[in-house]
């Protein structure tokens, strides 16, 4: 499983994998893939830095990567503007009253945070800074083409700079403003997603960005099958995100039995595409906290970043509580086929034994 992207960025095979976990950014790294970390989560800058030297010293020497959320249009915040002053009250007592609908208690006294501060344009552009003092490879950005500015600062350091697209337009205009690798986004991904599915982007961003730009495949990554998919139709590797979810190492993170229960029971048709994460349209699992938010009556989500300042207590209380019915969690459909807890290392193994496997298959059909 070979690919120029491999001899690019020194690994072993093309298999990008997104996470919010640094246990399983080094593990992927470790076993061949590229480890990418996502770094929303960090409202701390002091907390990343410490994560990002934690990486340096367990990914035995291997590359890693990190991902921020900034979108190209520099947003209007700063101390001047009171975000949460924003907030309509009508939202936050619909916050309230459902989770007291769904018996989610408070959290233990002294717990919480003020909100994801990740989602700020500022706040990102520090964690970009923090990233420049370690030695990833790669720069994600969640929201497609960082700022100009953003994207000369990584090549002055040497770094490739990954965006995500939903759309072929999308695509090109990432190129256009320098990025060196699309991410095509399918519509059956967790977290973030456009509405076309990835059987039809693929090619449409491998064509539009033409041979020199790589593409990466993501949207429905969970078997070495869906990456012989993904290179016959023109990507030069996979970006995963979902998948990284059922590991050993990810519980690091969320240990909670709840957690397991939800996603090991859920099949493909559990997820559902709302603006409710985020202000802009992602996909989550399908819970009774989504379906909430459905129902005649509720509000609209607001849009970013304040339907995440809005929810994110919320969703702090939610996977803490660890009711499956509830968990809030962005996920896609390929959750379906994530049936039990194993090491990243057996996951990664998995993934290029039946690429190998379904590849021989098409080799006998020639
Ligand atoms: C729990 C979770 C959180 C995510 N958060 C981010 C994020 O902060 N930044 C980002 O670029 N993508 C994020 N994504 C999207 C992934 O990077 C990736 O594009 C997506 O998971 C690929 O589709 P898949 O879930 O079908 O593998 C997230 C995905 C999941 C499942």
């Amino acid at each position: 499983m070979r690919t120029p992207l491999c001899d690019e960025f020194g690994i072993e095979y093309p298999i990008f994998a997104f996470t919010p976990s640094e246990h399983v950014a080094a593990a992927v790294s470790r076993a061949g893939g590229l480890g990418v970390l996502g770094c929303v989560r960090f409202n701390d800058t002091d907390e990343l830095e410490q994560t990002l030297s934690w990486l340096d010293d367990n990914t035995d020497g291997k590359p890693y990567g990190v991902d921020i959320v900034m979108p190209m249009k520099i947003p209007t915040e700063g101390k001047s503007v009171d975000l949460k002053a924003m907030i309509p009250q009508d939202h936050i007592d619909f916050v309230d009253r459902t989770l007291q609908k769904l018996g989610v208690p408070p959290l233990p006294e002294g717990e919480g945070r003020e909100g994801v501060l990740g989602w700020l344009h500022s706040v990102a552009r520090s964690h970009l800074d923090v990233a420049l003092n370690h030695r990833p490879v790669l720069i994600a950005n969640a929201l497609g083409s960082p700022p100009v500015d953003v994207i000369e600062k990584c090549h002055e350091h040497g770094l490739k700079v990954a965006a995500l697209a939903g759309a072929a337009k999308h695509a090109l205009s990432h190129v256009q403003n320098g990025v060196d690798i699309i991410v095509a986004q399918g519509y059956e991904a967790g977290g973030h997603t456009g509405e076309i599915a990835s059987m039809v982007l693929q090619p449409d961003i491998v064509d539009a960005v033409g041979p020199d730009v790589p593409v990466l495949g993501a949207g429905g990554i969970g078997s070495g099958r869906q990456i012989a998919a993904s290179l016959a139709l023109g990507s030069q590797g996979v970006w995963t995100g979902s998948i990284w979810l059922g590991t050993e190492e990810y519980q690091n993170l969320q240990s909670n039995s709840g957690w397991t229960e939800a996603f090991t029971r859920a099949t493909s048709s559990d997820t559902v595409r709302t603006r409710i994460y985020t202000g802009k349209p992602a996909r989550l699992l399908k819970t009774k906290w989504t379906e909430a938010w459905a129902e005649e009556g509720a509000p609209q989500p607001l849009p970013m970043p304040l339907q995440n300042l809005l929810v994110s207590d919320a969703h702090n209380r939610i996977n803490a509580s660890g009711d499956p019915d509830v968990i809030s969690m962005p996920i896609g459909q390929i959750v379906g086929r994530m049936n039990e807890v194993r090491p990243v290392a057996d996951v990664v193994a998995s993934l290029v034994a039946e690429f190998e496997e379904a590849v021989g298959r098409l080799n006998k059909v020639v």
